[in-house]
C-alpha cells in the first residue's frame, strides 16, 4: 500500500478522505480493529446512547463512499508490530502489510479500574459501539447504575441514564467535576446541574472494590460507602495506543511525539489523534496530546497536504464540546495552567461563559449554551487577546 492507515476511527478515515479530495491516487488502506465502518465516536455517549439516533447516521461515511474512493477497509484486524526499515506492520492474525506510508491514528483504550472485582460482568466501559450496545442490552434490568468518573463521558452518561429513569450514582476521585478541562467555576455549575437531576455525586473518592457473585451487585469506595449496583460505568480516562510504535523505536513520551507535520522520529511513520503527542501553541509551546475530533480532523489534513507536497504546519485552535441534559458546553483553547477566570452571564440563567486566563492573554474560554461567546472566544483565544478584549 502506499498509505496504510492504522486505526478507523475518525483520524484514520479523515485522513483518507483528505488525500482523495487533495486528488491524491495512490493506494489507501485502512486496518482498523472494530468490525464497523468508520463512525463518530462522540454520539455514542449522547444520542446513540439515549437511542436517539441509529448507529447508521454515525457512519462518516456510506458503504459506497469507500469503495468509490477506492479505500481499502480492514476491519477486524488489530495491528501489532511495526518494522520501520522493512516497511511493514504486522496484525494479529499474523499478516505483513508492506507501506510507503504508514499514518497511525490508533487513538486510545479506556483505562479500566484495576481493583478487585474490575472484571465482574456489568462493568462498562463507554467507547465504542460493542460498549454501548452491551449497556443497552443490560439496561432493561437495570434500575441502579453507579458511574466512576466526572469527565466528559462520566456526566454524558449520567445525564442520559437520568433522562432514562435510572438511579444514578456518580463517584470522581478529585474534589471537583471536570477538572482535567475545566475551571471551578464550571466544574460547579455541572455538579449543581447534575444533582438538580438527581444524579447523586461523591466527590474525592475512588473506588476500593467491586463487589459481585459472577456480575456487579456493589461498589465499594475508598471512603468504605457500599453502594448497590445493577451496573457499573468507568469513565476514567484513555491510554492511548502506541505500544508497537514505541517497540519498533519511536520517542514516545505520553503517547507518541510527533512534530508540527504529524512526523514520529520513525521514517514515513505519522501519528494523529489521541495518541499523538505534539507541541501546540495554545498550550504556551508544550507537547500536548489532545483528545478531540476537530484537532484529529486537522492533524489529518496536515498528513493528507503533506503527501500531496502541499505540506504546512499544524496550527489548529483546539475545540472540544459536550452535550448532558439541554446543555450544550462548548470549549475553545486549553486552559491548562490558567491563573484567573472570570465569569460573564450568569450561571443561574444556564447560559454563561467562562474565560481562562495566563499571564493576563486569554488562552481559553468555556461557553454554555451561549454559542456567540463560543465564537467570539474563538478569536480571542486566536488572537492571543488581552484581558482588557473583554470589555469591548
Ligand atoms: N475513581 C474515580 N474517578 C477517577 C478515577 C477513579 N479511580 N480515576 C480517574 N478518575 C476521574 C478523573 O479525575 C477525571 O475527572 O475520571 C475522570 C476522567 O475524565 P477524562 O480524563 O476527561 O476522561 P473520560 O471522561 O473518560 O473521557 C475520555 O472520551 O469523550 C471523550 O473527550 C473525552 O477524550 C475524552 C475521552
Amino acid at each position: 500500500q502506499d498509505v496504510l492507515i492504522v486505526g478507523g476511527g475518525q483520524g484514520g478515515a479523515q485522513t483518507a478522505i483528505s488525500l482523495r479530495q487533495l486528488g491524491f491516487e495512490g493506494s489507501i488502506t485502512i486496518v482498523g480493529d472494530e468490525v464497523e465502518l468508520p463512525y463518530e465516536r462522540p454520539p455514542l455517549s449522547k444520542e446513540y446512547f439515549a437511542s436517539e439516533k441509529t448507529f447508521d447516521r454515525l457512519h462518516l461515511r456510506p458503504a459506497a463512499y469507500w469503495q468509490d474512493k477506492a479505500v481499502t477497509l480492514v476491519s477486524g484486524e488489530t495491528v501489532v508490530g511495526l518494522d520501520p526499515l522493512a516497511k511493514t506492520a504486522r496484525t494479529a492474525s499474523g499478516d505483513s502489510l508492506s507501506y510507503g506510508v504508514l499514518v497511525w491514528a490508533a487513538g486510545g483504550s479506556p483505562r479500566r479500574l484495576t481493583c478487585d472485582g474490575a472484571n465482574l460482568a456489568g462493568v462498562h466501559a463507554v467507547r465504542s459501539r460493542a460498549d454501548i450496545d452491551a449497556i443497552l442490552g443490560e439496561l432493561p434490568r437495570v434500575d441502579r447504575v453507579v458511574i466512576v468518573g466526572g469527565g466528559y463521558i462520566g456526566l454524558e452518561a449520567a445525564a442520559v441514564l437520568r433522562k432514562l429513569g435510572k438511579a444514578v450514582t456518580l463517584v470522581e476521585a478529585q474534589t471537583r467535576l471536570l477538572s482535567r478541562v475545566a475551571g471551578p467555576a464550571l466544574s460547579a455549575f455541572f455538579e449543581a446541574e447534575h444533582r438538580t437531576h438527581g444524579v447523586d455525586i461523591r466527590l474525592g473518592q475512588g473506588v476500593d472494590r467491586l463487589e459481585g457473585d459472577a456480575r456487579i451487585s456493589h461498589v465499594v469506595l475508598t471512603g468504605g460507602e457500599k453502594l448497590a449496583a445493577d451496573l457499573v460505568i468507568v469513565g476514567v480516562g484513555i491510554t492511548p495506543n502506541v505500544a508497537a510504535l514505541e517497540r519498533a523505536g519511536a520517542t514516545a513520551t505520553n503517547g507518541v511525539d510527533v512534530d508540527l507535520r504529524c512526523r514520529t522520529s520513525l521514517s514515513d511513520v505519522f501519528a494523529i489523534g489521541d495518541c499523538a503527542n505534539q507541541i501546540n501553541a495554545y498550550a504556551g509551546g508544550e507537547r500536548t496530546r489532545i483528545e478531540s475530533v476537530p484537532s484529529v480532523s486537522e492533524q489529518a489534513a496536515t498528513v493528507a497536504r503533506e503527501l500531496t507536497g502541499q505540506g504546512r504546519d499544524h496550527d489548529a485552535l483546539p475545540w472540544f464540546w459536550s452535550n448532558q441534559y439541554d446543555l450544550k458546553l462548548q470549549t475553545v483553547g486549553l486552559s491548562g495552567g490558567f491563573d484567573q477566570e472570570i465569569v460573564r452571564g450568569d450561571p443561574a440563567s444556564r447560559s454563561f461563559s467562562v474565560t481562562y486566563l495566563r499571564g493576563g492573554r486569554i488562552i481559553a474560554v468555556d461557553a454554555v449554551n451561549a454559542a456567540k461567546a463560543f465564537m467570539r472566544g474563538r478569536a480571542l483565544v486566536a488572537g492571543g487577546a488581552g484581558v482588557e478584549a473583554l470589555s469591548d
